[in-house]
């Protein structure tokens, strides 16, 4: 057994190099394949717990009390939300479905928060007939719709509002969230912010603990928590001062990056963590509050390295002096993020870890559309048809963000842990691409 294969440091924690063969969770990839086939996506439930484990510690560590909240979009499954809840995480959903799912986890109520920019009445009524924990209010449109619905119900809400404080945390223009030209959130610089804490204040029904923020993702660089925290802060002392506003939760979201290239690893979580702390920390003695439970929002940083998506190569197709197209079963219906961000993956070739990579080929998926490519220009050993590719760090945003292009049917998904493999979600068949629609003749 040799672990020093490249990409050990973005394949989950429990990973081997058996014979030149990539093992995850005790299960040698190979044999999975033998009995669930290709594409598949493989994810490893000790890196999932282990991640868990330390941002509590990290963050707790740094500050008390930090809760942190697995934030669903991610991927959404019971099964995770499960062992979400058993590594005593709270979780954040985005939809009237993200929160169908945590409830059929049997996920506790009050222990989810409900983030998005547009919510259904339906979506609130529903949330807080569950006994949700938190609403974060994102529009001015929200607290009309919640003051309506609590007035029926007579209940009172725990809230919290979102602003938006004008920060680039430099990264995809598609995945940013806090600058000032965004859909997401109160701005602070048009003064909205000031106006929904002013309305929402004066509503009875609404209990405000405090406010969040979500720059965007994956954020690489520490700084804009900094910056941002900072200029949040400042904003709740004016509140304050102001209104009487009391700050006694606050979020700086998530955003937390993972690696999906070794050459390119983002700081870890106890960096993350202190950055956040201190400056938590540091603002709020500048501005005189005591300083308030802070709530971590990570989706991509939980599951991220812990998923392994697999596809079995097809076609290879060679054009001289330009580029070799390795074809694969799966592509942009089973993973978006290339196409649609630039994202870039490292691809391993599942039984040739120990030979040498010196081919330049490309990835390609089997979609109908030209920007199907998983990884561009990367370096493998000589690949045939049958031959077996991994790509790690794909355990966030893939799954979640799968559709049924082409009518191809999403993939598998296994939970593997001490050489066990479980199914937690099953291939879908031609059957399932039929089961809404419904014929008029
Ligand atoms: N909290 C809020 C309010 C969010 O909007 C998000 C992500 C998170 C937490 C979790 O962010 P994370 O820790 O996972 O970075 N589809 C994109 C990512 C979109 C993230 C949207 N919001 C991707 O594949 O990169």
């Amino acid at each position: 057994m040799n672990n020093n294969f490249p990409d050990i440091n973005i394949l989950p924690i429990t990973a081997q190099n058996i014979n030149g063969a990539l093992s995850i969770g005790g299960c040698e990839l190979n044999n999975l394949v033998e009995k669930f086939g290709t594409p598949l996506y493989v994810y490893d439930e000790d890196t999932i717990r282990s991640i868990c484990k330390q941002f509590t510690a990290e963050f707790n560590k740094f500050y008390q009390p930090t809760k942190i909240e697995y934030s669903t979009k991610a991927f959404s499954n019971p099964v995770v939300n499960k062992i979400i809840d058993e590594e005593g995480l709270d979780i954040d959903v985005v939809t009237g479905g993200e929160l169908a799912v945590a409830i059929a986890s049997n996920f506790p109520p009050g222990r989810i928060n409900f983030h998005g920019n547009n919510k259904s009445e339906i979506e609130l009524q529903e949330a807080i007939e569950y006994g949700i924990g938190t609403i974060t209010i994102d529009s001015f449109h929200e607290i009309n719709l919640l003051e309506k619905i609590l007035k029926k119900k007579s209940k009172i809400q725990k809230v919290m509002i979102r602003v938006s404080p004008s920060i680039d945390p430099h990264t995809h223009l598609l995945t940013t969230t806090g600058i000032l030209d965004s859909k997401f959130g109160f701005s602070i610089e048009t003064g909205d912010a000031e106006e929904a804490i002013k309305r929402v204040l004066k509503i009875n029904s609404l209990e405000l603990l405090g406010v969040h923020f979500h720059l965007g993702s994956p954020i690489f660089e520490l700084d804009p928590y900094v910056q941002a925290i900072e200029y949040v802060i400042d904003f709740c002392a004016k509140m304050r001062d102001s209104y009487g506003f009391k700050l006694s939760r606050f979020s700086p979201g998530g955003g937390f990056a993972i690696g999906y290239l070794s050459t390119q690893l983002p700081p870890n979580i106890s960096e993350y963590a202190k950055v956040i702390s201190d400056s938590l920390l540091e603002s709020c003695e500048k501005y005189n509050f005591n300083p308030p439970e802070l709530i971590v929002e990570p989706g991509r940083a939980i599951v991220g390295r812990s998923g392994v998506a697999i596809y079995t190569v097809g076609s290879i197709k060679e054009i001289p002096g330009i580029r070799t197209y390795v074809s694969v079963d799966g592509g942009m219906g089973d993973n978006i993020r290339p196409a649609i961000y630039g994202s870039e993956y490292s691809v391993i070739a599942i039984e040739k870890i120990n030979q040498e990579n010196n081919n330049k080929v490309t990835i390609s998926g089997k979609f109908c559309e030209s920007g199907d490519i998983l990884a561009k220009d990367v370096l493998l050993p000589d690949l045939t048809s049958g031959d077996l590719l991994a790509l790690p760090s794909s355990g966030a945003y893939c799954i979640g963000m799968s559709s049924n292009y082409n009518m191809q049917v999403r993939p598998p998904v296994l939970l593997v842990k001490d050489g066990i493999a479980r199914l937690i979600k099953r291939r879908e068949t031609y059957e399932d691409l039929l089961s809404t629609s419904i014929n008029i003749d």
